[in-house]
């Protein structure tokens, strides 16, 4: 049976700002540095040629991540394969450090390098999906205590309303804040920076902190264009009890409550459509993860594309708006399962729309490019693209033509 999506449906890819860009410094960088040795060593894949993809470098004691794909000077080369690609929709994100270096000091040179992007991508006429915040903060910021800063409301506001000024001509679709539960999920296992572990201050980042960042930058967003279209990017887990026995189901219950539920609760009023990440699903009880499907990513993640279904439909349910799938993807060095992913995830999405009526705008890959992985390096290959570390030359790979084909054709004939 022929898959046709909607028409104008948004087929795109996305990334952010410290995974492609180089060249930056920002909390992360410096967070690197100081953990050298630790992100040589911890989580890489074991591998020796790895070794030279991993996070950071001891030996020279460069963060690996301040080159990244430069983006930042390839740019141009981006959009080259955005376009082969044949991608409707691209989100990016922009950075805060280059925006504001030192607190109260906006950087007209670096919202000029956006601007030309983002007028680059329209005159190509691909949709703009623009996120404010993809985790990292200017160095200033985290000096005086990143998200605990007592004026951390006022500072995001700020900048969040200067990118509006400056880009909102540009921007279709708004994401302010990528995955509050992931970032704030750094200050309970202290993977990510600033590094510090305490369930408490976890659950003020996420339920507190987080949620009224949001809050603010979206009435501030509408208060300078009330037509914009704003959300954030919620990773959604599917998640389902390991077995029938009633304490694994209260289990999984309360994580999914926990961790999506009743932030989307809270900010779901001040939301134009949903912005969704899946990547997960998990099977949970009272001895933590018990899951029995044996296909899994490099970075161990367990792979069952098909559940998007699942994820759509719920959120659909509860909340009953236009949805966006803001990222998908998968860490492999096999590209016939990225193939084998993108299939799965375009059937379970043309299912979801035709046998439920979900609301569906789009559908951004992660990830364009095959980028820096946060606190893992570059091994984790993530990219319909790839990028050679010498030259930075894009190559589109087997899985990016066999997904703009699906673009071409508008879903699977
Ligand atoms: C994040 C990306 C990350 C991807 C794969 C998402 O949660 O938004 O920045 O690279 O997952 O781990």
């Amino acid at each position: 049976m022929s898959k046709k999506f909607p028409e104008g449906f948004l087929w795109g890819a996305a990334t952010a700002s410290h995974q492609i860009e180089g060249g930056l410094i920002n909390n992360w960088v410096k967070w690197e540095e100081k953990n050298a040795t630790r992100l040589s060593k911890d989580g890489q894949r074991p591998s020796n040629e790895a070794l030279k993809e991993v996070a950071c470098d001891p030996e020279n004691y460069k963060s690996n991540s301040s080159y990244s794909c430069d983006s930042y000077k390839y740019w141009e080369r981006d959009i080259e394969a955005i376009k082969k690609l044949n991608l409707k929709a691209y989100r990016l994100s922009v950075e805060w450090s280059r925006i504001q270096p030192e607190r109260g000091v906006f950087d007209s040179k670096e919202i000029e390098y956006y601007r030309k992007y983002l007028k680059a991508l329209r005159d190509n006429n691909i949709k703009i999906v623009l996120t404010c915040w993809h985790w990292t903060i200017p160095v200033w910021l985290d000096e005086e205590g990143g998200l605990l800063s007592k004026n951390i409301y006022k500072y995001f506001n700020e900048y969040v309303s200067f990118l509006a000024k400056e880009l909102g001509e540009y921007v279709d679709y708004w994401i302010v804040i990528n995955e509050p539960e992931s970032f704030a999920a750094s200050y309970l296992l202290g993977m990510w920076p600033p590094g510090i572990k305490n369930p408490f201050l976890f659950h003020k980042v996420f339920k507190k902190v987080l949620p009224k960042m949001y809050i603010d930058s979206y009435k501030t967003i509408k208060d300078i264009d009330k037509g914009s279209k704003v959300s954030l990017a919620k990773n959604v887990w599917h998640v389902s009890s390991c077995s029938r026995a009633p304490w694994n189901r209260f289990v999984a219950f309360l994580f999914d409550r926990y961790m999506t539920v009743s932030i989307m609760d809270q900010v779901v009023k001040y939301t134009d459509f949903l912005g969704i990440n899946f990547y997960f699903h998990n099977r949970l009880g009272i001895r933590g993860l018990r899951n029995d499907n044996d296909i899994i990513s490099d970075l161990g993640w367990w792979l069952d594309p098909g559940k998007i279904f699942n994820v759509l439909v719920k959120i659909k349910e509860r909340y009953n708006k236009p949805i966006f799938i803001t990222e998908n993807g998968l860490a492999t060095l096999d590209d016939n399962k990225r193939i084998w992913w993108i299939e799965e995830t375009v059937k379970a999405m043309d299912k979801a729309i035709k046998e439920e009526s979900v609301e569906l705008m789009g559908y951004l890959h992660w990830s364009l490019l095959d980028n820096f992985e946060w606190d893992k390096g570059f091994w984790p290959k993530f990219g319909l693209v790839s990028v050679d570390p010498q030259t930075k030359e894009r190559r589109i790979k087997r899985s990016g033509e066999f997904y703009s084909k699906i673009i071409k054709e508008n879903g699977i004939i």
